[in-house]
C-alpha cells in the first residue's frame, strides 16, 4: 500500500476500498469462499468483490469457458454469436427483458438507460429515491430529501464530487412513500422520463418495499406516461434467476444488469421492452470500445448456464446458508447485549448497529451508528473474514455450512471484543 500510494491517490482503484480497516487488503488469489493476501493471510470472503461473485471465485464452469475463449480471442470490433446467445439467456430469465444492449459497468448501463428512456418519452427528467446508489454518473448522485436538486439538503451523499454535478433534472423522492412518488409526479409527472429505483433496496439498507407499494409506483408511472426503470445492478440475478422483477413480482419498463451476470468478468446490460429499446437502435447513440467483449460475455453465459439449471437447488442453499447466518449473527448480537440488526434480501445482508428496531427505512438506516459496525469489522478481518465496514456482507455459492461455523465462532470472539468496553452503555433504541 505505501507503494501504491506514492502514485495511485490513496493507493486504491475505488474510492470506497479505501474504508477498509485496519487497512485495505492487497490479494494474491481467490478461490471459491476463500482469498489470500501478501502475508499469506486467508480470508473467507464476504465482500464478494462487490457484490459479482455469487458463484464464488473461479467457478470452473465460467473459468474453463474463459480459457477456451482466450484461446480464440479477446476483443473483435465486432459480433461474435455468444452475444446473441447471452441476450437470448437474458429474455428467458429476466421478466421485463424482450430486448437487451450490452456495456462493461453498472454505471454506463445506467447512463445507457437515461439516455433510451429520455428519447422514447422526449421528456428530459429523472425521479430518484434517497439514499439509492446507481453509479458514479453525474446526475444520479444525487440524494436529497424529496429536493428537486438533490445534494443542498442531504442527508447523506450516495458519492462526494466538490461541486454540483447533479443538476435540476433529477429530482429525489423518499422510497416506499407512495403518496411522496404521487405528489412529485402530480408536479413533474409530465416532464419525467424515468422513475428509477432499486426494487428491493440494498444499497440503502437492504429494505423491502411495504406491500403494495411496487405495484403503486407501476400504475403511477403508467398513469403519468414515465417508464419505470428497476437498477437490478445488485439484485439481478442474485435474488432469483429473474432477479427482484421475479421475486416481487412487478415488471419494469427496463432494467439494469450488472454484477452477478458474470462471475466477476466486467460486463453490464440494458434490457426491457422492445419498443423502447428500439430507440437505441434509431435514436440515440450507444457505444462502447468493450461492450460484448468475447471474454466476458463467454463468462456471462457460463455463469447463467448455471444459475438456470441448477435454479431449484442453488437458490435455496443461497437463502439458507444466508439465512443461517444472518440468524446465527443476531442470536450472538443478543447474547452479547449488542444492538445488532443483521436484515437479508436474499444471499445478501446487511448489518446495521444500533438503528431502531426492526429497520424499516431510509431514515431508521441513518439512524444507525458507523463507528461500532466498523470496529466490528476490523474485528472479523483481524479473525480472518473479509468484511466491509458498511455491513453489507454477500453470501456465495461457494461458501459451506462450515464456513459459515467457522464465521459465527469469529463474530463470537469479535463481539466479545467489541463489546467489552462498550457493554456498559449498549442499548438499542426500542421503536415506539
Ligand atoms: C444498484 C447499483 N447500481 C449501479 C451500480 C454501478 O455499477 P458499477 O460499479 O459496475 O459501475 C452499483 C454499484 O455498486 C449498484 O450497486
Amino acid at each position: 500500500m505505501r507503494r501504491a500510494r506514492r502514485t495511485v491517490p490513496r493507493g486504491v482503484n475505488s474510492a470506497r476500498r479505501a474504508a477498509l480497516r485496519p487497512t485495505p487488503l492487497v490479494f494474491t488469489g481467490a478461490s471459491g469462499s476463500r482469498m489470500t493476501d501478501v502475508d499469506g493471510n486467508e480470508y473467507i470472503d464476504y465482500v464478494g468483490a462487490y457484490g459479482p461473485m455469487l458463484l464464488g471465485h473461479q467457478r470452473p464452469e465460467v473459468m474453463d469457458a474463459v480459457r477456451a475463449q482466450l484461446a480464440a480471442g479477446v476483443l473483435y470490433g465486432g459480433q461474435h454469436a455468444a452475444e446473441a446467445e447471452l441476450a437470448e439467456r437474458i429474455v428467458r430469465m429476466v421478466p421485463s427483458a424482450e430486448q437487451v444492449l450490452l456495456n462493461v459497468t453498472g454505471t454506463e448501463a445506467v447512463q445507457a438507460t437515461v439516455r433510451i428512456a429520455r428519447a422514447a418519452t422526449g421528456r428530459r427528467k429523472v425521479v430518484k429515491f434517497e439514499g439509492h446508489y446507481h453509479g458514479w454518473i453525474d446526475p444520479m448522485t444525487a440524494n436529497g430529501p424529496g429536493s428537486p436538486v438533490g445534494t443542498g439538503d442531504a442527508p447523506r451523499t450516495v458519492i462526494a464530487a466538490d461541486h454540483d454535478v447533479v443538476g435540476p433534472e433529477v429530482l429525489v423522492c423518499p422510497w416506499d412513500d407512495a403518496e411522496a412518488l404521487a405528489g412529485l409526479l402530480d408536479r413533474h409527472g409530465s416532464e419525467v422520463a424515468a422513475v428509477v429505483m432499486e426494487a428491493v433496496a440494498v444499497d440503502s439498507g437492504n429494505l423491502w418495499a411495504g406491500p403494495g407499494y411496487l405495484a403503486q409506483v407501476r400504475r403511477l408511472c403508467d398513469q403519468h406516461g414515465c417508464l419505470l426503470v428497476f437498477d437490478e445492478v445488485i439484485t439481478g440475478f442474485r435474488l432469483a434467476p429473474g432477479g427482484a422483477q421475479q421475486r416481487t413480482g412487478v415488471t419494469p419498463d427496463l432494467t439494469v444488469l450488472a454484477k452477478a451476470l458474470a462471475s466477476g468478468f466486467p460486463i453490464s446490460a440494458v434490457a426491457g421492452r422492445a419498443d423502447v429499446m428500439s430507440v437505441a437502435r434509431d435514436r440515440v447513440g450507444h457505444a462502447g470500445t468493450y461492450n460484448g467483449n468475447a471474454v466476458s460475455v463467454v463468462a456471462a453465459n457460463a455463469t447463467l448456464d448455471v444459475l438456470e439449471t441448477r435454479a431449484d437447488t442453488l437458490y435455496p442453499r443461497l437463502e439458507r446458508l444466508a439465512g443461517g447466518l444472518a440468524d446465527g449473527i443476531e442470536d450472538l448480537a443478543e447474547r452479547h447485549g449488542a444492538p445488532l440488526q443483521a436484515l437479508r434480501a436474499g444471499s445478501v445482508i446487511r448489518l446495521h448497529w444500533g438503528a431502531p428496531r426492526p429497520v424499516r427505512s431510509y431514515a431508521d438506516v441513518l439512524a444507525a451508528q458507523p463507528r461500532p459496525l466498523g470496529d466490528l469489522a476490523e474485528a472479523l478481518v483481524r479473525r480472518g473474514l473479509h468484511v466491509r465496514e458498511t455491513g453489507l456482507w454477500y453470501v456465495s455459492a461457494a461458501h459451506t455450512d462450515a464456513d459459515v461455523e467457522t464465521t459465527l465462532t469469529a463474530v463470537d470472539q469479535a463481539l466479545a471484543e467489541v463489546m467489552g468496553p462498550r457493554a456498559a452503555s449498549a442499548c438499542a433504541p426500542a421503536r415506539t
